[in-house]
């Protein structure tokens, strides 16, 4: 287990034109998230919901990683037993930067999953429809766009938890603490850095060892030295 955890959240993509979910102009201004993104929108809101999903990930295509996912994939290649990189992104800007063995704890946008035998492949930027007909390759029923939705389980969460238990320092970058709470995780560790654009209701960051309110690729070198220092 990693001594150091990169925890992430959508403001480390947002300088790459990937849109956060709960700044102005974030995606959940624009779309209904009980719409598409509850545990029963595939049910009530199919069409819409796959539509919704199948535009994310082709505008995936083109976004490259910014200097925060180059740091922090530099960082890790460096410290490779060191560094566990846990996001709850759904992009694959990370894996563009070079990184193999990130835990995308809500899902990742080029996958699909079978509905049924929960059977996972990747399809890139395309469609779902495009794929097998949207059916599973394996056993033939539905498939879904592999995004953990509100209300669902979360599987790797159980990672993230069995990395918290040798954590030392919690560096958080970009995330509102909406969905996961960092609070009581800052509180835990002996060391953390939290760096967001801004404050957030959901985050006491007086909790934090550092709090850099800048944008992530201008805070990305001096957290790279804090942790560089620590290990070495
Ligand atoms: N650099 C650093 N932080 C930034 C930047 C930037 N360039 N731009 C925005 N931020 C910060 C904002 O200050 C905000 O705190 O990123 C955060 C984005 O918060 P959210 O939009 O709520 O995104 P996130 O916390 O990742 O959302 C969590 O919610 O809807 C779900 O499943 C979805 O994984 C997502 C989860």
């Amino acid at each position: 287990m990693a001594k150091v955890i990169i925890f992430s959240g959508a403001g480390i993509s947002s300088e790459s034109g990937i849109s956060t979910f709960r700044d102005s102009g974030g995606l959940w201004e624009e779309y209904d998230i009980e719409v598409v993104c509850y545990y029963d929108s595939l049910d009530n809101n199919e069409a819409i919901t796959i539509e919704f999903y199948d535009k994310r990930r082709a505008e995936l295509i083109d976004k490259e990683p910014n200097k925060a996912h180059i740091e922090v994939a530099k960082l890790k290649a460096k410290y490779p037993k060191d560094i566990s990189i846990i996001t709850q992104n759904v992009d694959n800007l990370f894996e563009k930067a070079g990184l193999d063995d990130v835990i995308h704890l809500h899902g990742f946008m080029t996958e699909l999953r079978c509905r049924e035998c929960d059977n996972v492949w990747d399809i890139g930027y395309a469609p779902s429809s495009s794929s097998y007909d949207g059916k599973c390759p394996s056993c033939g029923a539905k498939s879904r766009p592999n995004i953990v939705f509100f209300g669902e389980q979360a599987p790797q969460y159980e990672k993230l938890n069995q990395e918290l238990q040798d954590c030392e320092y919690f560096v958080v970058i970009g995330t509102s603490g909406n969905v996961i709470g960092v609070n009581t995780i800052a509180n835990a560790v002996e060391n953390s850095i939290l760096n967001n654009l801004e404050p957030s209701d959901a985050i006491e960051d007086e909790l934090f060892k550092k709090v850099i309110y800048a944008k992530a690729s201008d805070a990305i070198e001096e957290i790279v030295l804090d942790i560089e220092g620590y290990l070495e």
